[in-house]
């Protein structure tokens, strides 16, 4: 049998997206090819997320649209696959495999097995000491890289089903985290996004987060680094320190608050107060005035009533936030908070989510507007047509998209630059200088 061609999706969180470049590198590292399309496609791998109903109604669309044409072998993985598990072969009779995050070794064996026979075949016992990484050359040459640092959450926000999906909270040897840091800027990353679901739980070999950073400094020359996602329980004011002293760690902190009321932030098991997180974003601009911050929210949370909403609000109107990720509760079988009422209606729900998105999107295009004129410098990451012109598009250190004219410059390099106009939330400069 010749190589098989697969053709990748994923979904869900960033630290999916990293999986599923694992999974290809175990792949490529047989020999098998990323096909041109799933069309052509001889093994599907999905990789999925089940955060939100929405999230997995949506990826069962998606099968049955992939299922549809073609003869390939679908593979299901990731969270969706751990939480369905077998049942996926009635949802979708097209789908041969179902392995979840802890089977991914596991994985091209199972497709060799289903593409020379029939059958299905379930990966899913779970091995709460899986952690993988990016073997040495992965072939896949990008500018921004993730690399995830931890695997798993213990914290059982009472909404979320993460934990129950990917376990308690395992760490990578700091050995490992430079290694692959090593390799990730031999193959042309400039920039590293280290990934947890709480980066700030990252704990091995008695070597705490800040360390981690400390000695990914001393030990690599990737020009950038950068970190998702913290929790403000967690929060520890060294990682201020780390990015007011070292221009390499990028001055932009993710760090969901979810709710700005602190009887919810109670009911949600958070572990902090709303003072709490006003004081942290207080010490990060202290530390480091120019700081920017993004955030998840989450509104009709049960029982929150408009009072809370308001509070919620309040904090975007505080700390003004460069972005936020904002979410209508959606209630997860299994959670804690699944036995709450979700007394909330949907109409209301609809309704402080768009007021909310209001509030957020004001407040970006004050930043943006304010950063016409001033000079800054991105990395550039994409190239992007635009009419009739052909531009790079790059990033800040503070993780905002400048486009600049493509001439001369290359994706991959850095490039002083100072945007004229502000356009869809984008940024329009010119060059000042390259690097
Ligand atoms: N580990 C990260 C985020 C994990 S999930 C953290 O703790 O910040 C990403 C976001 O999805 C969460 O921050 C939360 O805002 C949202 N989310 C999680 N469960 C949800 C649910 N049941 N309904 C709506 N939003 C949810
Ligand atoms: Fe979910 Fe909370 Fe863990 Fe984030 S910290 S993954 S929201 S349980
Ligand atoms: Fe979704 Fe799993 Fe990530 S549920 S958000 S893919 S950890």
């Amino acid at each position: 049998m010749s190589a098989p061609e697969v053709w990748y999706e994923s979904y869900g969180c960033q630290m999916n997206a990293y999986d599923t470049e694992v999974i290809e590198a175990i792949f490529s590292g047989r020999g098998w090819k990323r096909a041109a399309g799933p069309e052509s496609a001889d093994v599907i791998v999905v990789n999925t997320c089940s955060v939100r109903e929405h999230a997995e109604t949506r990826a069962i669309g998606r099968l049955h649209d992939l299922a549809r044409h073609g003869n390939a072998v679908i593979a299901v993985c990731g969270c969706m696959a751990r939480r369905i598990g077998t049942e996926l072969f009635e949802i979708e009779p097209r789908i041969r495999i179902v392995a979840g995050p802890d089977a991914y070794d596991r994985l091209a064996g199972a497709v060799e097995e289903a593409l020379s026979g029939g059958g299905t075949f379930a990966l899913l016992e779970r091995d709460h000491g899986v952690t993988y990484r990016l073997p040495g050359s992965t072939g896949e040459e990008r500018v921004t890289r993730y690399l995830s640092i931890t695997r798993g959450c213990e914290n059982f926000c009472t909404y979320c089903i993460v934990p129950y999906l990917r376990g308690p909270v395992r760490s990578k040897s700091p050995e490992t985290v430079v290694h692959e840091v090593v390799s990730l800027a031999q193959s042309g990353a400039r920039e590293v996004t280290l990934l947890g679901q709480n980066v700030m739980a990252y704990d091995r070999d008695g070597v705490d987060f800040p360390g981690l950073i400390a000695r990914i400094l001393r030990e690599t020359d990737v020009p950038r680094i950068r970190f998702l996602t913290t929790h403000p329980r967690d929060v520890d004011r060294r990682i201020f320190e780390l990015m007011a002293n070292d221009p390499r760690v990028c001055p932009h902190l993710h760090l969901p608050f979810q709710a700005g009321s602190d009887r919810l932030l109670e009911l949600m098991n958070r572990g902090y107060r709303r003072s709490d997180y006003l004081a942290i974003v207080e010490e990060g601009r202290r530390i480091r005035p120019d700081i920017a911050f993004t955030t998840d929210v989450i509104v009709g949370f049960p029982t929150e009533t408009r009072g809370d909403f308001e509070e919620t609000l309040d904090i975007v109107e505080q700390v003004r936030f460069d972005a936020a990720f904002t979410f209508r509760y959606s209630p997860r079988a299994g959670t804690a908070a699944a036995d709450m009422v979700d007394d909330v209606p949907d109409g209301e729900k609809r309704e402080r989510l768009a007021e909310l998105n209001e509030s957020v999107r004001r407040i970006r295009g004050e930043i943006l507007a304010g950063l016409v004129g001033t000079e800054t410098e991105i990395l550039l990451d994409a190239s992007v047509e635009k009419g009739e012109t052909r531009y790079l598009k790059g990033r800040t250190v503070h993780f905002r998209n400048v486009l600049v004219p493509a001439e001369g410059l290359r994706v991959g390099d850095f490039a002083r630059v100072k945007p004229g106009r502000l356009r869809n939330f984008t940024l329009i400069g010119e060059v000042a200088a390259g690097r």
